[in-house]
């Protein structure tokens, strides 16, 4: 059975049986890979892992939103986390029923609400007392009442990377509990709200087990406390977090996660939701670059310019974030020391600080691995830079499923 995923075949990255090489010498550089097969897998190894236990898999699209990507979610059976009305939207053309639509985030403008409340959305996770009741006066004029769920931070420490870890009260997501028991009490009173369900998300990328089975404690308590006081809900939004080892490190599995989150929630007796982004779609992608130029640095390394940089690939500037880099080819001889950067004007477009590779040569592919979440999704036109094209590889085929943005697209927007 041939490999699946990104694996090396005859000395070179090859994605689902087709070489890198291939599909970056047709469709030019900087260029996004994906493989569906990693995507599926993914996807199974996590819904598997909940056995019979009755839950639902809301694909976070904010990691990814690139149409086929949604898509193919769809296909496998994913419900949808929408991060906006455009989210929505997008999700509602890929084929996903509101009914199986959430609406999370912390600022949802009156526009938004007035899109999404009419929609009938399996919930509209809120996160302050003034959204709960412009979400009231919504439904309230429609004359049908709106479903919600209640976002709750647990002040519960992700141990994540400060940008990206929400859960501390110091944070700006969700209410705190005291505020959300307030809440609870007064909706038993308000006909236009009907509770669903109470949401934590504590932050991305978590990679130990702890905290994300402390968030999931905590929701399960809150919402055991509100069964025992007669108000019946629907299921357990525990929200995504779950990180992938992007240098290869041990951390929690899916597995062990499945098996926390359904034995912290099962004392509710209610299904559990989860929002999944990055586990399903980090490792799933790579961000073929092609080498430009290559200067000293130091006595012991050199500067690596690539064609892609933090227009492309954001997570490095913004969190210091690691992503292995790797030659598409390796050529023979002693590896070196390089700094990896990218074209744009600022000093912070490096994309591999301090790497040992294998010697590159002006006009090499490289590989940076594990960028199919938050990659694309958080892509600009910085510099005037196109956004690049992504390409699918399903089962030895591969498609552009993007295209190149040319100045003509940029500029149509402009008068
Ligand atoms: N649910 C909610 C309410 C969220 O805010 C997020 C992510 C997710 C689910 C999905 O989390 P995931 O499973 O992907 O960790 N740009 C950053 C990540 C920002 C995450 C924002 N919220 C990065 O590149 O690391």
């Amino acid at each position: 059975m041939p490999s699946t995923g990104f694996v090396h075949a005859n000395q070179e990255l090859v994605c689902d049986g087709v070489p890198l090489s291939e599909i970056a010498d047709r469709e030019g550089t900087p260029l996004y890979v994906y493989s569906a097969s990693e995507i599926r897998s993914r996807f199974h190894a996590i819904d598997h892992a909940f056995g019979g236990y009755p839950h639902a898999l809301h694909y976070a699209l904010k990691a990814n939103s690139t149409f086929a990507v949604a898509k193919l979610l769809r296909t496998l059976g994913s419900a949808a986390d929408a991060n906006s009305v455009w989210e929505i939207e997008l999700a509602r053309r890929a084929g996903f029923a509101v009914s199986d639509i959430v609406f999370t985030g912390v600022g949802k403008s009156s526009a938004e609400l007035e899109c999404a409340v009419p929609l009938g959305l399996k919930a509209i996770n809120v996160e302050s007392a003034g959204e709960l009741a412009r979400v009231e006066a919504i439904a309230e004029r429609l004359g049908r009442p709106a479903r919600v769920a209640v976002r709750v931070n647990p002040d519960i420490d992700a141990r994540s990377h400060p940008h990206i870890s929400t859960g501390l009260k110091i944070n700006k997501f969700g209410v705190a509990v005291e505020t959300a028991r307030e809440l609870f009490g007064s909706i038993r009173a308000r006909p236009f709200l009907t509770l669903v369900a109470i949401h934590v998300h504590i932050g991305s990328q978590v990679t130990s087990l702890a905290p994300l089975r402390g968030a999931a404690r905590f929701v399960a308590g809150l919402t055991e406390e509100l069964q025992r006081n007669g108000l019946p809900l629907e299921y357990v939004d525990v929200g995504g977090g779950l990180g992938i080892p992007y240098d290869g490190s041990d951390i929690v599995s899916p597995g062990e996660y499945v098996s926390a989150l359904v034995e912290e929630v099962r004392p509710t007796g209610l299904p559990i939701v989860c929002e999944p982004g990055r586990s399903i779609v980090g490792p799933a992608a790579v961000l073929v670059a092609r080498v430009i130029d290559r200067k000293p640095r130091n006595a012991l390394s050199e500067f690596v310019v690539i064609d892609a940089g933090m227009t492309e690939l954001l997570r490095p500037a913004l969190y210091n974030a690691f992503h292995r880099i790797e030659p598409l080819r390796s050529r023979p001889g002693a590896a070196r020391e390089y700094e990896i950067v990218g074209p744009v004007c600022e000093s912070s477009d490096v994309v591999g600080r301090d790497r040992t590779l294998p010697a590159v040569e002006v006009g090499d592919l490289v590989a940076i691995r594990d960028t199919g979440a938050y990659g694309s999704a958080m892509a600009s036109n910085y510099n005037r830079r196109p956004l690049p094209p992504e390409v699918m590889v399903d089962a030895g085929h591969w498609r552009v499923i993007r295209r190149r943005q040319t100045l003509d697209d940029m500029l149509s927007l402009e008068t």
